[in-house]
């Protein structure tokens, strides 16, 4: 049966279920079973005679949103389908979930496609109802079926309908419990067809320290008109009040089951990713737009290398701990990947992956943490942050993207088809010194021979069209993307890199404010004794100013950031918010919005920079009031 037919067929169903469930229950939690009027079971008993057929129906009867405390989500979109996730609260709701080692969602039973043929876990309430419709009433569905809840995996439902939706189309979908649960409604928009060479509209968001402020920026994204939202990394922090660098505000404190600063335990992990997902800025961002999202290091713990080491908790692999990090992230994130807890903590699971868009664009996502060396001139905050540098910085045996990653990586960026490349970056690719130091060696600072790599491929097969999409660093800033940033700056840019500020993790300003004030910095971008360092160098610069301010110290900074660092055309580490990046056939503009504080819940949102990116070029072009600045 084809799709279309498929959809025909469940129209009827679900208007003789409507009919039947009106009459026979009045508001009651009910499990219908509908043998004898449903079109479907005669279809579908012609065909497997042997099968026991039921089309059956969950009705809710509480207030939408009781029982599902994690609201509901979905990502990587594809052009029939995308991910679909919610979490059951088994205290509120009293679920019985489906015990199993993998989640299997093959065994989801979807209502009018006639093969129908394990009904238990449906007729035991261990599953959702899931609805998915082209209106917000859901008053004709597209599509109707049962999916199991899994309760070793957090009593959360993962379920991919890639295949069975259209293309360009907005979609809504919610789940219902067997005992009348029923979750908010959620939206998503499915991708361009392939051979579609329509524009896209996207936005990009990093680092939110749910400790340190408030998700307004969030708030204002989900507002936004967009095909969806791509996420590059520190959708979590670990740490939840380590005194080095965080000191939670009112209200936005996480208490873990371990009792300790850091989670270190499924139990800790999945208490994180709960309490984020309470959030309701971030629970709107998930109901409104898909997300495409990849980890940094605070998923599993900061400056995080290959073997699974945290390296400001201990030099030694903790396989356990990442093993339980990736294992939640796969539980919490609506990501097309496997998680498979008996494989080695590396290949357990695979999150780089990439996404067509059309014609248009080729999204290609990378895991730059599970893999990578360990940084190039030792552990040290010192060795990493403002590091005068060491040899190994270009040893090309080094590598942040791991071997089969970096060929999976190269070989999309030239074959790719599509108009733009863009990169889903986490950490910055452009270098950054500041007085002849290195001040982020955790970055591609630290990797300069795969990086170089990275850049004369581009240029050997003539790769047009790179952006790449940066986070990490609690910072605004906007970058040409060299193959020799030392040694031939002026050479033509083989890309253009664009870093989105935080959602709330410090920028460069708050930091320099609390170490000014001897206050433990929250999720600094910067480790704190890093900062006194900074501080006293730039204060030997300034020289006879009586008042140092953070706002002086950062302005110098920045100042000298530019100077030292010429391609690095924008920089501005004082706000928080979100890109939004627009494609079309002819250029790309780089839009960012900042909020005015997130200190409190609300906050009012400015646009903030505006950039041309033309085609064919690797040029950045600033736009301000409408027109172009020249920043030569
Ligand atoms: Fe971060």
């Amino acid at each position: 049966m084809n799709q279309k037919s498929n959809r025909n067929l469940e129209k009827d169903v679900d208007k003789s279920r409507r009919t039947l469930l009106k009459t026979f229950l009045a508001g009651t939690a009910l499990f219908a079973l509908e043998n004898a009027l449903s079109p479907l079971n005669t279809f579908a008993q012609q065909r497997n005679s042997h099968q026991t057929l039921k089309a059956v129906r969950y009705m809710a009867v509480h207030p939408a949103g009781v029982g599902f405390t994690q609201s509901v989500a979905s990502g990587d979109p594809t052009s029939s389908g995308a991910m679909l996730w919610t979490r059951v609260d088994p205290d509120i709701t009293g679920i019985d979930a489906v015990s199993a080692e993998h989640p299997n969602q093959n065994i989801t039973e979807w209502l009018g496609n006639g093969t129908v043929k394990n009904t238990d876990f449906i007729e035991k309430g261990q599953a959702v109802m899931v609805e998915i419709s082209k209106s917000s009433d859901f008053s004709t569905t597209v599509l109707t079926g049962f999916t199991p809840v899994w309760k070793d995996f957090d009593h959360i439902v993962r379920l991919d309908v890639d295949g069975h939706l259209e293309p360009s189309t907005s979609y809504y979908y919610r789940f219902t419990t067997k005992n009348g649960f029923i979750s908010q409604t959620g939206r998503f928009k499915t991708l361009p067809a392939e051979a579609d060479n329509s524009p896209v509209k996207f936005a990009y968001i990093t680092c939110q320290d749910y400790t340190n402020g408030y998700f307004n920026a969030l708030d204002h994204l989900a507002d936004e008109e967009l095909d969806f939202v791509v996420h590059v990394g520190d959708y979590i922090y670990e740490s939840v009040g380590d005194p080095l660098y965080q000191s939670p505000i009112e209200g936005r404190k996480i208490v873990l089951p371990g009792g300790g600063i850091k989670a270190r335990t499924i139990e800790d992990y999945r208490t994180i990713y709960r309490v984020y997902r309470q959030d309701g800025d971030l629970q709107k961002l998930h109901e409104k737009h898909s997300m495409i999202g990849i980890w940094d290091d605070h998923e599993f713990a900061n400056d995080t290398y290959f073997p699974a080491i945290a390296p400001d908790d201990s030099l030694s692999p903790d396989p356990e701990r990442r093993l339980v990090a990736n294992q939640v992230w796969y539980e919490y994130m609506p990501a097309r990947v496997m998680f498979d807890k008996e494989l080695p903590f590396d290949q357990s699971i695979k999150i780089y992956r990439s996404f067509k868009i059309g014609s248009m664009a080729e999204l290609i996502m990378t895991d730059e943490r599970l893999y990578r060396s360990p940084h190039p001139c030792g552990p040290a905050t010192t060795d990493k942050y403002f590091s005068s540098g060491c040899s190994d910085i270009s040893n090309p045996n080094r590598s942040m993207l791991g071997t089969e990653q970096r060929e999976w990586f190269l070989s999309k960026l030239a074959s790719s088809d599509a108009v733009w490349k863009i990169w889903g970056n986490e950490v910055q690719f452009a270098v950054l010194k500041l007085f002849g130091r290195h001040l982020n060696l955790d970055a591609w600072d630290g990797y300069d021979a795969e990086r170089r790599r990275i850049s004369q491929h581009l240029k050997t097969f003539n790769v047009k069209n790179v952006i790449a999409l940066t986070g990490d660093f609690h910072t605004f800033d906007a970058a040409l993307m060299k193959e020799d940033y030392i040694n031939d700056p002026d050479s033509e840019a083989v890309g253009v890199e664009l870093m989105v500020g935080s959602v709330t993790s410090s920028n460069l300003r708050e930091a320099l404010r609390n170490a000014l004030n001897n206050v433990p910095t929250n999720s600094s971008p910067i480790p704190l004794p890093v900062l006194d360092e900074l501080i006293r160098v730039l204060k030997g610069r300034l020289g006879t100013v009586t008042t140092l301010t953070a706002e002086l110290l950062l302005k110098e900074l920045q100042g000298i950031i530019k100077l030292e660092n010429p391609w690095m055309k924008l920089f501005d580490s004082t706000t928080h918010g979100y890109a939004v990046l627009e494609l079309s056939q002819t250029k790309a503009v780089w839009t960012t919005y900042t909020v005015d504080q997130i200190e409190t819940k609300g906050a009012r949102k400015s646009l903030h920079w505006q950039c041309e990116i033309p085609r064919d070029k690797a040029e950045l072009r600033v736009l301000e009031a409408g027109k172009l600045l020249n920043l030569s």
